[in-house]
């Protein structure tokens, strides 16, 4: 990158036109701007209104003198380390000693003016000033990389400690999933193995066609709850691919709901809990009926698993183009710290006696009332009960 640098600026002091102009003419040259004061006054504005390399100051002024003009410059901040050139007589004696000497570079001339030496002077100033410049410059640039390195190095730790917690997350929902999968295999694995020794014996009485039921039945029960798992892990790993697809079509929201908790009655009654229902009717939406199926299903069975067989309540009405549906049960509750973590893939709650499962319905629900451009959302208060909310809106076509 090229910096382009302004001009560097020099001041020149002098009461009489002619030495500034003589100077000025001396001392010019392209990447230089001078500038002339007549006046210790004149000369303090300047000063403190603009950054210069260099001052050349004659001694010899009416009102304030050079030397008076230069202990005002070394006694403010902004102008004690201009460097100061005196131009004085040749041969005069100084014997007024500049008080401020030792706190900054000072040099003198003598008239009548030498041009190479005025110029050689002027030159090495400009020089000093140009290097303190460029050191300037490398010192912020070295802060700004030192900064960004920080920034990267934090970054890079975050990353870290995300990748640690995923695998951390990984390696339990690994073991966790195989658990879930081995303990109904097993059962299905010891109910073969049981029917076979009865096959084997002749002993057709176990094979009523009563016990057939309750045999087949909780198979049945046993391979869905299997199946279900695996749709829930090939779902995340389509949400986590950026795969998962919607196809809405014409639904009537008032009747899936109320088909789904006719579906999940048993379920419910298994653990003493009712379904009290307030369904608006003739809702109708653009929706991916089977997406919408899955997230009320989540919704219900964690009100029926985390809801202490107390009575859920399950709303749905139109407001404006939305469609609201609510889940309340009186359960166990979720603590406020964790209320946006059970959101995310694989996290369960802690602390409750009650068995969670893998951590996937809210995650892949949430996501899915997201891809139908709706919200969802939860209020809970500990061991009092939970409330979410599904939000959709009415789409009136479907989207191409
Ligand atoms: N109605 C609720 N009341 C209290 N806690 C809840 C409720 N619903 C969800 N949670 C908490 O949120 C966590 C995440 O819920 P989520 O439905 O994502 O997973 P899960 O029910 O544990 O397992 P999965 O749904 O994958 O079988 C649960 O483990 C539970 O701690
Ligand atoms: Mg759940």
């Amino acid at each position: 990158m090229q910096v382009i640098n302004p001009p560097i600026k020099l001041l020149i002091v002098d009461d009489l036109t002619e030495n500034l102009t003589a100077l000025d003419a001396i001392l010019r040259a392209p990447d230089r701007l001078i500038l002339q004061a007549k006046s210790g006054l004149d000369a303090l504005e300047l000063l403190l209104s603009n950054d210069f390399a260099l001052a050349i100051i004659d001694v010899e002024m009416p009102e304030m003198n050079g030397f008076q003009l230069a202990e005002l410059m070394r006694g403010t901040e902004k102008t004690r380390h201009i460097p100061i050139v005196f131009v004085t007589a040749a041969g005069n004696e100084l014997n007024y000693a500049f008080k401020g000497y030792g706190a900054g570079a000072v040099d003198f001339l003598y008239k009548p003016l030498d041009i190479n030496a005025v110029k050689s002077k002027a030159n090495v100033f400009v020089e000093l000033y140009r290097h303190r410049i460029a050191f300037e410059q490398q010192v912020v640039a070295l802060e700004a990389s030192r900064r960004e390195q920080d920034f990267l190095l934090a970054q890079l730790q975050n990353t870290q400690e995300e990748l640690e917690h995923s695998l951390k997350m990984r390696e339990e929902f690994m073991s966790l999933v195989a658990h879930e999968m081995r303990t109904p295999l097993n059962t299905l694995f010891l109910e073969l193995q049981v029917r076979q020794v009865q096959l084997a014996k002749d002993n057709l009485t176990a094979f009523t066609p009563e016990k057939l039921h309750t045999m087949l039945g909780r198979g049945e029960r046993q391979l869905k709850s299997m199946l279900r798992l695996i749709e829930d892990m090939l779902d995340v790993s389509r949400i986590q691919n950026g795969k998962l697809s919607i196809r809405p079509a014409k639904t009537h929201l008032s009747a899936l709901i109320s088909r789904i908790a006719e579906d999940l009655t048993p379920l419910a009654g298994e653990s003493g809990t009712t379904f009290k229902l307030d369904i608006e009717a003739n809702v109708y939406g653009y929706w991916d009926e089977f997406r919408i199926e899955q997230i009320i299903i989540n919704l219900m069975t964690n009100a029926i698993r985390y809801g202490c067989g107390k009575p859920v309540r399950v709303l749905m009405k139109q407001e404006n183009d939305e469609a609201i549906i609510s889940v309340t049960d009186q359960g166990i509750g979720i603590a406020q710290h964790e209320q946006d973590k059970i959101f995310e893939a694989f996290e369960r709650g802690t602390g409750s006696e009650v068995k969670a499962g893998l951590g996937l319905g809210l995650y892949i629900s949430k996501k899915l009332a997201e891809a139908h451009a709706g919200q969802l959302s939860v209020i809970s208060q500990k061991n009092l009960g939970s409330t979410f909310t599904l939000r959709l809106p009415i789409n009136s076509e479907v989207p191409a």
